[in-house]
């Protein structure tokens, strides 16, 4: 049974882009956890968190009714149903937020644009005055227009938004493209861009119990552990002293480095230093360069900032 007071719940994806990205992100967090035979339910081993999987359209309400204390679900879902809950006529006030965004995710990335028939005669968005735009974001499209002065009729689509125009149902549509694909098999053309999304990681709004509050500060911190790590190196590399200063500025987002003195040699020292970034073959070079010799760059395992 799932344990309301004690253990963390957090809704994801059940089947879809973000549905693996989430798990293994959750893993890298040292969650390890047993599938329900249904699998909508992944019960915590180590910690007090289970995962319920459900559809990613489901995820900002389940977390603005404390049904789950967290969710990850993409800022284009976010966004879209935060204006809705804000326009509900039982949000009187119109100002409480119906969740908390705690974090930007490093995945998931894809942009909600407006596209047009390609070789039609619309290539804009100011183009669609008096006319139709399909949408599965009817709030989200209806606020831009609005703040562009834009009087387009919205028109809502639970899914295939892409066949909307051929089928003669609008003239251009508003929707989701990460590689490109389905637009270009529709015979669609990119426009502008609406909103730049990715996995978002909300939080009820409520307080929660303070060993429950205690286990999602762990559980935060190592999500920012997972995501610095992805993109950090720990380089070694020999260099003489007087090039220290150069080399620091050769490693994007490096702290102070560890300068060890080098068995026998004066003016020649080790550097360990982690590097927040990605590290190029360019940057190696220009170490070499600056008079850097035996460079290495290693993966790092696990961090805590
Ligand atoms: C989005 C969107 C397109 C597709 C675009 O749907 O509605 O169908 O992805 O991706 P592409 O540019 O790589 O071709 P998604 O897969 O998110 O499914 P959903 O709308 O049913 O959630
Ligand atoms: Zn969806």
């Amino acid at each position: 049974m799932i344990d309301k007071q004690h253990r963390i719940k957090i809704a994801i994806q059940k089947s879809g882009r973000l549905t693996d990205l989430s798990l293994d992100l959750l893993q890298r967090c040292g969650l390890k956890y047993t599938r329900s035979r249904d699998q909508l339910i992944a019960f915590g081993e180590n910690m007090p968190i289970d995962i319920l999987l459900v559809r990613d359209d489901d995820i900002p309400a389940l977390v603005r009714d404390d049904v789950c204390d967290l969710g990850i679900a993409g800022l284009n879902v976010v966004e879209e149903k935060r204006l809705r809950f804000l326009d509900e006529p039982d949000n009187e006030s119109g100002m409480e937020e119906p969740f908390e965004i705690v974090r930007q995710l490093d995945y998931g990335q894809c942009r909600l644009c407006f596209a047009y028939p390609a070789g039609g005669e619309i290539n804009s968005v100011q183009a669609l005055n008096g006319l139709r735009v399909a949408t599965t974001y009817p709030y989200i499209v209806g606020d831009y227009l609005r703040r562009h002065s834009i009087d387009a009729e919205v028109i809502e689509f639970s899914g295939a938004v892409e066949i909307a125009p051929g089928m003669g149902r609008a003239d251009a549509i508003c929707d989701l493209v990460s590689t490109g694909t389905t637009l270009l098999a529709n015979s669609l053309r990119e426009g502008e861009v609406v909103l730049e999304s990715r996995a978002t990681l909300l939080r009820t709004p409520l307080e929660v119990p303070a060993e429950k509050a205690d286990w999602m500060a762990r559980l935060l911190q190592r999500i920012d552990g997972v995501m610095q790590v992805r993109e950090s190196k720990y380089i070694m590399m020999h260099a003489p002293k007087y090039a220290l200063a150069e080399i620091r500025n050769l490693l994007p987002g490096s702290e102070a480095p560890t300068v060890l003195p080098l068995d026998s040699l004066d003016n020649r020292v080790a550097v360990h230093v982690v590097c927040r970034e990605n590290v190029f073959w360019e940057t190696l070079e220009n170490l070499k360069s600056a008079g850097a010799s035996s460079i290495l760059v290693m993966p790092v395992e696990k961090m805590l900032p």
